[in-house]
């Protein structure tokens, strides 16, 4: 198994498995409308055998801070292929590119029993006013202290939010 950057040559074969993993459109047309909003960020597949069987897609937040913050969604993995690794290699993945490029933490919506696993906490999350809240609304910080501060968030536009 190998996690490297999507290319274009890939988009036919997320969009299988973004659909397939949610069991609707709704993420998939997400992506598309990511892509050509031109707010992907950072998209990453895990491939197997020449096959993508799982798929990672960042998006950036716009900050009332100057802090660099990116959205993870949507996170999928095959069917079949699930629990076995490979969701938490495309995020641990994804965080060191993401730090590498200067985010300083990232944001989810998502279960709370799942995240948690690679160092999200709906804690962390307490300083960031958003369209969310609660125990799903979790965050990482890749830079320590990034979140120390209030901070106010607006999503890409295709989260239509
Ligand atoms: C959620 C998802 C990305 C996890 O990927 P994965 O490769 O199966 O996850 P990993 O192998 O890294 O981790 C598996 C562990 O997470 C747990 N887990 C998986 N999905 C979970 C969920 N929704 N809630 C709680 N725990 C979950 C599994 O029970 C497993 O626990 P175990 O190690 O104690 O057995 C994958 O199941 C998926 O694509 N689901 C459908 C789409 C989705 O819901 N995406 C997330 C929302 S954006």
């Amino acid at each position: 198994m190998v996690i490297r950057p999507a290319v274009a040559e890939d988009h036919a074969a997320i969009d299988a498995v973004v659909a397939a993993a949610f069991a609707q459109r709704e993420e998939a047309e997400l992506v598309s409308a990511l892509r050509a909003d031109g707010d992907a960020l950072l998209e990453l597949v895990a491939e197997e055998d020449g096959a993508v069987v799982g798929h990672i897609l960042f998006s950036p937040l716009g900050t009332d801070n100057g802090r660099k913050l990116a959205a993870l969604a949507p996170l999928s993995v095959q069917p079949g292929r699930q629990k076995d690794g490979l969701g938490t290699a495309l995020m641990q993945e994804g965080h060191r590119r993401l730090a590498a490029m200067g985010t300083e933490a990232v944001i989810v919506l998502g279960h709370p029993a799942y995240y948690p696993r690679v160092g999200y906490s709906a804690a962390l999350a307490k300083t960031v006013a958003a369209p969310f809240a609660g125990p799903h609304f979790m965050a990482l910080e890749l830079v320590p202290g990034a979140l120390a501060e209030f901070v106010s968030i607006t999503y890409a536009k295709a989260f239509g939010l």
